[in-house]
C-alpha cells in the first residue's frame, strides 16, 4: 500500500513521531533507517500501526504517494545533509522533505535554497516536547514553502497537541523561519528553567526547607499564575528520593549543566541581530559557569559577604521569589519574542507572533497558561515593540517590582547568585530609564576614535576636537 508519510530516522524521537502519525485516522507511515534493525523492531512492536518498512531509499521513495512527503528525524548536522542528498535523489519536483530535527536555522536556509533549486520542496521544522510530546502531541513550528504547507498543513495539524480546541501547529513563514523560532523557544526554554532553579536556590537557603518541602511551594505555584510544565516537573524532580542513598536526588545530581547548543544560539543570533536578549544569555552563561569545576574550584579563595541570609517572616519571602520569579520569566519571554520579531525583519518572514504564543501552548516543553496572555498582548496591537508594555503584563510587573528589587538584593547581600532575576530587573530599569549613561559612551567613543556623536537640541552629526581645542565641529556620521 501507499503511504501518504515517511519517517526517516527512527531513533527514539523518530519511531515516536512514526507512531503517533500511524496512529491517526487517514495516515500510512512509510519508516526509514540507516541500518535495517531499527525498522524491523518498530515494526514489530506496533502491530497496530500502519507501516510500510522500507530498506532502500528507492523503496522508501516507492512507498510514496505523490507529492511525496517524509520527515527526516536524524541528528542534526552532517547526517541531515547526507539524508537530504539520498531523498533529493530520488524524490521528484513537488515532493517535500521535512527536517524535523534541530537544526540551526541558518543551515536550513541553505539547505531549502540548494533543494528548492530541484524544484523538490525543503521544510524545517522544530518539533518541541521531547520524546512524549513526540507520540502524543508536540508543538511543530515548520518552516517552507507555502506550497508545502498545503500537502504538510493537515499531516501536521494530525498529530500536534491541541491546545484549548486548537492544533499547536502554525505556518512560522518562509525557509529557515520555523528553526529559529525553536531555536528562540529553546532560548526561552534556557531562561525559564534558570530562573526556577534560581527561585528554588534562594529559598531553599532562605529558608532551609527541604527539597520535598519546595516541590509542595512549587506544586502551589503550578496552580496560579505561574503555572506551567516546567514549573509541575520542577515539583517532581524535587519530590524525587535517590534510591541509593535516600538523599533527595536534587543533592545527588552533579551540579553542572549540560546543553546541546540551541540556547547558545539563540543569544550568538541576538548578538547578530543586535536584540538584547540579556535574560537568556545568563541562563545560557549560567549553565557554562557551572559546568567548568577547575574555575569553580577556586571559591574559597573569594570572599563572601560577612552576613549571611536571613529572613523573617518565610512565607513573605517565598511569596517575593515567586512574584519576582513571575516578572522575571515575563522579561524572558518579552526578549525571546523581541528576538522573533527582529529575526523575521532581518530574514524577511512575516511571522504571527500571536499564533506563536499560540501554538507554545500545548505540546511543548515552555508550555504555559500564561502564553494567552502574550497572543491577547500580539492580538491587541500586532506591531508591540516590546512585548512585556502590553497592558496585562505592565500590570503584573508593577504588581512584581517591589518583591523583585527586594529578592534582588537580598540575595546580592547574602553573596547567592541569581544572575537571571538580577540582570531581568537591570533590562526593566534599562527599558525604563529616561536617560541611559549611553551618552557617556558617545563622548568617550568619540574621545579615543572621532566616532561622533548626536545632540538632543540639533540635527547633525558632532565631533569635539579633543586633542585640539575642543571646540565642536560637524562631522560625518561614522555610527
Ligand atoms: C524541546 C527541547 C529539546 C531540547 C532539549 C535539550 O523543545 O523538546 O527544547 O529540543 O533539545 O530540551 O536541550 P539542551 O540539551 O540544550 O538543554
Amino acid at each position: 500500500s501507499q503511504a501518504n508519510i515517511g519517517v526517516v530516522g527512527l531513533a527514539v524521537m523518530g519511531s515516536n513521531l512514526a507512531r503517533n502519525l500511524a496512529s491517526r485516522e487517514g495516515n500510512t507511515v512509510a519508516v526509514f533507517n540507516r541500518s535495517r534493525s531499527k525498522t524491523d523492531e518498530l515494526v514489530a512492536a506496533h502491530p497496530e500501526a500502519e507501516f510500510v518498512p522500507a530498506f532502500t531509499y528507492d523503496e522508501f521513495a516507492a512507498s510514496l504517494a505523490k507529492p511525496r512527503t517524509a520527515i527526516i528525524m536524524v541528528k542534526a548536522g552532517a547526517g541531515t545533509d547526507a539524508v537530504i542528498d539520498a531523498l533529493v535523489d530520488v524524490f521528484e519536483p513537488g515532493d517535500i522533505i521535512v527536517d524535523g530535527g534541530n537544526a540551526l536555522f541558518t543551515d536550513t536556509i541553505r539547505r531549502e535554497k540548494a533543494v528548492r533549486a530541484t524544484g523538490i520542496n525543503f521544510v524545517g521544522a522544530g518539533i518541541s516536547g521531547g520524546e512524549e510530546g513526540a507520540l502524543t502531541g508536540p508543538s511543530i513550528m515548520p518552516g517552507g514553502s507555502d506550497e508545502s504547507w498545503v500537502t504538510l498543513g493537515p499531516i501536521l495539524r494530525s498529530i500536534a497537541a491541541v491546545a484549548e480546541g486548537e492544533p499547536c501547529v502554525t505556518h512560522v513563514g518562509h525557509d529557515g523561519a520555523g528553526h529559529f523560532v525553536k531555536m528562540v523557544h529553546n532560548g526561552i526554554e534556557y531562561a525559564d528553567m534558570q530562573l526556577i532553579a534560581e527561585a528554588y536556590d534562594l529559598i531553599r537557603r532562605g529558608t532551609g526547607k527541604s527539597p520535598a518541602e519546595i516541590a509542595d511551594v512549587f506544586a502551589e505555584w503550578n496552580r496560579g499564575e505561574l503555572e506551567s510544565y516546567l514549573i509541575e516537573i520542577t515539583a517532581e524532580v524535587l519530590r524525587q528520593t535517590d534510591a541509593a542513598t535516600g538523599q533527595p536526588l536534587v543533592d545527588v545530581i552533579v551540579d553542572q549543566a549540560g546543553a546541546k547548543g540551541t540556547g547558545a544560539w539563540t543569544v550568538q543570533t541576538a548578538l547578530n541581530l543586535g536584540t538584547p536578549v540579556s535574560g537568556i544569555a545568563e541562563a545560557v552563561f549560567a549553565r557554562s559557569l557551572s559546568s567548568h569545576p577547575e574555575q569553580r574550584s577556586v571559591a574559597g579563595a573569594l570572599p563572601g559577604p560577612v552576613e549571611a541570609l536571613t529572613v523573617d517572616d518565610a512565607d513573605a519571602f517565598i511569596e517575593d521569589v515567586r512574584l519576582a520569579l513571575y516578572a522575571s520569566k515575563i522579561v524572558a519571554y518579552s526578549q525571546g519574542f523581541d528576538e522573533i520579531r527582529a529575526g523575521a525583519a532581518e530574514y524577511d518572514w512575516s511571522i504571527d507572533l500571536g499564533a506563536i504564543a499560540k501554538i507554545w501552548r500545548g505540546g511543548c516543553i515552555i508550555r504555559a497558561q500564561f502564553l494567552n496572555r502574550i497572543s491577547d498582548a500580539y492580538a491587541a496591537t500586532p506591531e508591540l515593540a516590546v512585548l512585556m508594555t502590553a497592558p496585562y503584563f505592565v500590570e503584573a510587573l508593577g504588581r512584581a517590582q517591589g518583591a523583585w528589587r527586594r529578592i534582588v538584593s537580598t540575595a546580592a547581600g547574602a553573596g547567592i547568585p541569581a544572575p537571571a532575576f538580577a540582570s531581568s530587573l537591570a533590562y526593566y530599569d534599562g527599558l525604563r530609564a529616561d536617560r541611559l549613561p549611553a551618552a557617556l559612551i558617545q563622548g568617550q567613543r568619540d574621545f579615543f576614535g572621532a566616532h561622533t556623536y548626536k545632540r538632543i537640541d540639533r540635527e547633525g552629526t558632532f565631533h569635539t576636537l579633543w586633542s585640539g581645542d575642543r571646540t565642536e565641529v560637524e562631522a560625518e556620521d561614522t555610527h
